[in-house]
């Protein structure tokens, strides 16, 4: 190993690895992008969250929502990395796999999972559910899908490790006293004990699947900007649902922001050429928090427009106005170079347009979102209109043919955001994407 690390440290020319994140809530229309953009990455990486992403990908009349799984796994050639700083259900990841390949796309030769992710356990799930239950109106909203609890294993350092499915025995040792402690918490907080014997059979049987793809990661990634392939990281949630920048507790419980592709990858910032931020032309929440551009009207319309349902619980999604005091600290977090705007198209029909711009809180009008969750719930929208466009832009595929007034509100978006313009997106198909000169 000695000398190689050697080269792989020393001086590289700029190479054009590229962070996706998500810029508002989640659900930005992130797997759209990516797909758009893995024809010209050899690697798409995922280094964060778990299965409580759901990210939506088009591919003629396919739907693809993939969970775990980076969405480059649809295009051919490409390989797929989950990094360190993902969690997984190992026994839904072979379920995404199956169900993959029934549709006839290969998971072979190109997944590869680090060996460091930490696994989601059963008891993760069931406490998450109790612990939701037990908040009552004060609940998270999560998608019950075991995050918090794992990442919290992991932080306690008592979690397991895809690692530890490399070996039968050690996977059974470790399963039982994990599952002994557990089930005395899961008594405590009136769930269901986990049967042992049930999980430890799932579980094996999910690792024997799954060993052909564990391995360091790290390494693999290095060696592969050492090879001058381009890494796309994709990005699952989005910045307000960032652990440290969200708006706790309301937020998931990993770095969403594009520090965590460095952390959640081994692969150093100075490696990392580009952020692109993700953002729809307006703006959704699904689960719980504040969400001060909130608009029931807009909701309704979308909703009845058969829009803004959850990809990965079916919920119908919170929708509102642009939140340009959000996006612009979503910016500031990420250090987004570039952005993507998803659904414009969902604004079609509006007579004008509403953007928020600042926030009344009490008698101050602020430019930066509140870090004090009780302060974000009393923040009114400051908001600017803009006249609609009233005109379909579904078949649109470039961007002077937008209508002008769609163009001008797109212009107004970023530049309140405070990055450049690069993708626009007018529906969920692949070919539905203009670049923007
Ligand atoms: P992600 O989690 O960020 O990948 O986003 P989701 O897939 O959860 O949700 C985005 C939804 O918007 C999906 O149903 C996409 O197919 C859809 N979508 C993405 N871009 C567009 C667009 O420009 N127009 C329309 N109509 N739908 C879009
Ligand atoms: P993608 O990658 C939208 C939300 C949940 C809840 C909060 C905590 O598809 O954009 P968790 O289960 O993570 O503990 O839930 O975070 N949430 C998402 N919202 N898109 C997602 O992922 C989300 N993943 C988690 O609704 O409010
Ligand atoms: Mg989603």
């Amino acid at each position: 190993m000695g000398p190689r690390w050697g080269v792989i440290i020393g001086g590289l020319p700029n190479m054009p690895n590229t962070i996706l994140v998500g810029a508002q809530w989640g659900d930005e229309g992130k797997g759209k992008i990516i797909d758009y953009l893995t024809e010209r990455a050899d690697i798409v990486a995922r280094s964060q969250g778990g299965n409580n992403a759901g990210h939506t990908v088009i591919v003629g009349k396919d739907k693809y929502v993939l969970h775990l799984l980076p969405s480059g796994i649809l295009r051919k050639d490409k390989v797929c990395v989950i990094g360190n700083g993902v969690v997984i259900d190992p026994v839904d990841l072979v379920r995404e796999i199956e169900g993959l390949r029934a549709r006839r796309i290969p998971v072979n030769k190109n997944l590869v999972i680090s060996d460091c992710a930490h696994v989601v356990l059963p008891y993760h799930r069931q406490i998450d559910e109790l612990r939701e239950k037990a908040k009552g109106r004060k609940k998270i909203g999560t998608t019950k899908r075991g995050i918090g609890p794992c990442y919290g294993d992991k932080v306690e350092r008592i979690g397991l490790r895809m690692g530890d499915l490399l070996d039968d025995a050690n996977l059974l040792k470790k399963l039982k006293s994990r599952i002994l402690e557990n089930n005395r918490i899961l008594k405590a907080m009136g769930g269901t004990p986990l049967n042992a014997k049930a999980v430890s059979r799932d579980y094996l049987e999910a690792a024997k699947k799954l060993r052909p793809f564990i391995t360091n990661t790290v390494v693999y990634l290095h060696e592969a900007i050492q090879s001058k392939k381009r890494i796309l990281f994709e990005g699952a949630q989005g910045t307000f649902l960032d652990l440290d920048h969200g708006t706790y507790p309301y937020v998931t419980s990993s770095n969403t922001t594009a520090g965590g592709a460095c952390t959640g990858t081994g692969v150093p910032p100075h490696r990392i050429d580009r952020v692109m931020g993700v953002m729809k032309a307006y703006t959704t929440r699904v689960g719980e928090g504040p969400f001060p551009s909130e608009s029931p009207e807009l909701s309704d319309r979308l909703h009845d427009m058969g829009r803004e349902f959850g990809s990965t619980t079916g919920r119908a999604r919170r929708c509102g106005w642009f939140d340009a005091v959000a996006t612009r600290y979503a910016t500031m977090i990420n250090g987004i170079d570039e952005i993507a705007v998803t659904n414009l198209d969902g604004l079609d029909a509006l007579k004008t347009i509403k953007i928020c711009v600042a926030y009344e809180v009490g008698k101050r009008t602020v430019e930066v979102p509140p870090s004090d969750v009780s302060e974000l719930l009393l923040a009114t929208p400051v908001y600017i209109e803009l006249p609609g466009w009233q005109q379909n832009t579904a078949d649109i595929r470039s961007f002077d043919k937008l209508p002008a007034r769609a163009r001008t509100y797109l212009k107004k978006i970023c530049s309140l955001t405070g990055a450049r313009l690069k993708l626009a997106s007018v529906g969920p198909d692949r070919d539905q994407t203009m670049v923007v000169p």
